[in-house]
């Protein structure tokens, strides 16, 4: 089936005709026609004439692995493809899946969570087929410390490829919130397995709402939160795309550029934030990122100190 499907698409601007899909897989043209029904049903649009034979009009908003690897321009993210019409939370198949030895660039993927899950214990909305919930099997070569810049890598990366698909502007709220229009439309969870002072592997979490509108969230997170409107698959892909890129620089240590690369995109800088740990708050002035991924904050004492983890909101006074 995925080479009758590879054919149609070689030929999208035209028709195949079944004659020759036959010949190809070698079947019967009844076969043929079999398969055709089968895509069908699967979501798939073919139009089907008489003499020319057939041509594919339009893919189904479905997260198919073929449809994903189709001409995928990556070199190792994505070579393998797991994908579930429902899970608890995509990371923690991928984590399973890390532990039993996926290669790295592995991606699992869901229509739906049950128990979607971001960061500090808070859930992630994930209704089916309105958003992409995936995570990625990484092995990264940075040691453990390094954790809050590939979250900051990863959400310069989903940005950018958000930004590719529909032209909007995209915000980073240090260090993995998405935000379109001051609403959250997406966010990353880092979790990882470490041995000493090597990581094993990061599971790379990525949330991203898309056929959302308002009207559709839970009351806790109407005003909160948005969706990107744009086809599903392209996003994906621009993401995993955008995703090896980024995961390539963090590898090859070039920390400044991913740093300046946030700035632009940092919806914190320069501001006067609060920064939660638990029931510790401080608040200072965002000065930017260390080469680690941590937020480097001026207090008002004019010391500057470094966090690596911390719940950040800003503060609007007049001092911004
Ligand atoms: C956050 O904003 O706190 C992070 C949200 C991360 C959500 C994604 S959806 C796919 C993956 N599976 C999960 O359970 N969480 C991440």
């Amino acid at each position: 089936m995925n080479q009758i499907l590879s054919a149609l698409h070689k030929f999208k601007d035209g028709y195949v005709s079944g004659e020759d899909l036959a010949d190809k897989l070698g079947v019967s043209r009844t076969s043929v026609f079999y398969y055709i029904e089968t895509l069908r049903e699967h979501g798939y649009v073919i139009e089907a004439h008489p003499r020319l034979g057939y041509r594919l009009l339009d893919v189904p908003d479905r997260l198919f692995p073929d449809e994903i690897q189709r001409d995928l321009k990556t070199e190792f993210i994505a070579n393998q493809v797991w994908v579930y019409d429902k899970t608890v939370s995509t990371n923690d198949v991928a984590w399973d899946m890390a532990i039993k030895g996926a290669v790295e660039g592995g991606v699992v993927l869901a229509e739906q969570q049950t128990k979607g899950r971001g960061r500090l214990n808070r859930s992630w909305f994930s209704p089916k087929r309105k958003g992409l919930y995936f995570s990625l099997v990484l092995r990264p070569q940075v040691e453990p410390s390094y954790a809050p810049m590939i979250t900051i890598a990863a959400s310069i990366a989903v940005s950018m490829a958000i930004i590719k698909c529909t032209g909007l502007s995209v915000w980073i709220k240090w260090p993995n919130d998405i935000f379109i229009d001051g609403k959250k439309a997406g966010g990353i969870l880092t979790e990882m397995s470490t041995e000493l002072d090597r990581i094993k592997f990061v599971i790379l979490g990525i949330g991203i709402n898309t056929n959302l509108s308002e009207d559709d969230f839970p009351e806790e997170l109407k005003n909160k939160a948005t969706g990107v409107k744009c086809d599903r698959l392209i996003l994906l892909k621009e993401v995993l795309i955008s995703i090896e890129k980024y995961y390539k620089m963090l590898n090859e240590k070039r920390y400044d550029d991913i740093k300046n690369e946030w700035k632009n995109l940092s919806f914190i800088l320069g501001k006067r934030v609060k920064l939660a740990q638990g029931d510790k708050v401080y608040e200072g002035q965002a000065q930017g990122i260390n080469k680690e991924g941590g937020l480097v904050l001026r207090g008002d004492d004019g010391f500057i100190n470094e966090f690596s983890c911390g719940d950040v909101t800003q503060i609007h006074t007049d001092k911004n």
